[in-house]
């Protein structure tokens, strides 16, 4: 999400003759776009955002500007130099990023500038983002922005603001001409793809995500069509047979669990149970064979028992996903959970139960790939493997990274490959026409 918003601000900096260069040292303003999803992210930021100062020396008018979810957390706290150590010149919201280049005429009249309202509109529809670090084969498209589902843990519904569907014939739009200069894949984006909703001004149609789904399909039959994030509460089957019935659309879905555990889930207002979510593993199974399932897992959430953690470690195994992003819980000020749980699982526990977790997915991860072995899966090349460059590296419908030998492949070739090994992240084949 953030890779997309920085690539909305270069079309808006763009627009007013702002270039953009490789090296922060080379830069007259430097934008830092921020997450404040867990605790490790805001330190790295801190971290740079002091690191950075020494380039005031050779550039005494540099612009420092924070951008997105801490800019809207922290808001005037980042401007006190006396109070965090370091000198920022702009503080400015996701909502607010049309009102960079006025910020910035504030910050050279000498003033500092702060914009983090927030809006219950703003889907910058009308504003084509600048790829400026795309591989020229996939990429973004934002579809809505923000989330009210207030999982008690997240701090997105306070920094994100109020959901809002983008209208649909701006992302048409968008995705038409990405297909037009030779993109291959598209990557529908939100914070809960699954509610996307929106209703023509006519009030003739209403489009939900798998209307939507569909009719970016129908742009180009070669054109992949991806999304996330999936909720599993609006985890429709109506949205399966869009996947089922277009080849186009990528045979993967993620889906976070969060949890295996029913008073875990309760307690962080998941809205689903643990056979809610079983229930709808088993329809895309029956729907969508051969569909890759991948996840969240959040270990040692307030008051998580040893046995919500087995729980957690069972459902993995019995649904078996493909691939996880996993975290250990890290609170955030302002949240339900922040104001009324304890965040009481010992530092050491939570450690010692995402080893279990990550330890589990690298097995499960693996079995699947073995599975994979001696199959043959149409590979969208995005360019040569980081280890070598005699191979290219692409990926599957399912998303697995996929490397392979070159024969002079180009970025955004589809090539069958079938696959004869495997480690835990990468499958490895050869072409097999
Ligand atoms: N602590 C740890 N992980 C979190 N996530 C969201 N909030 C937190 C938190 N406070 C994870 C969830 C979510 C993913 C994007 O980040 O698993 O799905
Ligand atoms: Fe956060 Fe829950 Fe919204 Fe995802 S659905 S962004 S976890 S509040």
């Amino acid at each position: 999400m953030n890779f997309s918003d920085s690539e909305i601000v270069a079309s808006i900096m763009t627009e007013k003759n702002y270039k953009p260069v490789k090296e922060a040292a080379q830069a007259d303003i430097i934008f830092i776009n921020t997450c404040s999803i867990r605790d490790n992210a805001e330190q790295k930021v801190l971290n740079r955002l002091k690191q950075l100062q020494s380039l005031r020396k050779q550039n005494p008018n540099l612009v420092l500007g924070v951008l997105g979810c801490m800019a809207e957390r922290l808001k005037t706290f980042l401007l006190e130099e006396q109070q965090t150590g370091f000198r920022v010149d702009m503080v400015v919201g996701p909502d607010a990023y049309r009102d960079l280049p006025q910020l910035l005429l504030d910050v050279e009249s000498g003033q500092k500038a702060i914009n983090v309202i927030l809006s219950a509109e703003e889907t910058y529809a009308d504003i084509t983002p600048v790829r400026y670090a795309s591989n020229g084969v996939s990429a973004f498209i934002s579809i809505m922005r923000g989330c009210e589902n207030f999982c008690t843990y997240c701090v997105v519904p306070y920094t994100r603001g109020k959901e809002r569907s983008r209208n649909p014939q701006s992302i048409l739009k968008e995705a038409r001409e990405l297909s037009e200069r030779g993109f291959k894949e598209i990557t529908l984006l939100g914070q809960n793809v699954n509610s996307y909703n929106f209703t023509e001004e006519s009030a003739v149609k209403t489009w939900n995500f798998p209307v939507l789904v569909e009719a970016v399909a129908a742009i180009n039959p070669l054109l992949r069509v991806r999304f996330a994030t999936s909720h599993p509460k609006d985890m429709s089957d109506e949205l399966l047979y869009v996947i089922a019935r277009n080849d186009n659309v990528c045979n993967a879905i993620h889906l976070p669990v969060q949890s295996g555990s029913n008073s875990v889930l309760k307690k962080m207002n998941r809205k689903y149970t643990r056979e809610d979510y079983l229930e709808r593993i088993a329809a895309i199974r029956r729907m969508i064979p051969g569909a890759a399932i991948t996840t969240d897992v959040i270990a040692g959430f307030c008051g998580e028992t040893e046995e919500d953690h087995k729980k957690t470690l069972n459902l993995m195994e019995q649904v078996g996903f493909d691939f996880a992003f996993m975290f250990k819980y890290s609170e955030r000020p302002g949240t339900p959970a922040a104001k009324k749980f304890d965040d009481d699982v010992p530092e050491p526990v939570k450690s010692q139960r995402l080893q279990e977790i990550i330890e589990l997915q690298n097995r499960l991860s693996l079995k699947s790939n073995r599975e994979d072995v001696e199959k043959i899966f149409e590979v969208l090349v995005e360019g040569k493997s980081r280890k070598s460059d005699k191979k290219v590296s692409g990926r599957n419908s399912q998303n697995k990274m996929v490397v392979f030998p070159d024969k002079g492949y180009q970025p955004g070739d589809y090539v069958n490959v079938k696959i004869m090994d495997c480690t835990s992240a990468t499958l490895k084949g050869e072409a097999a026409d």
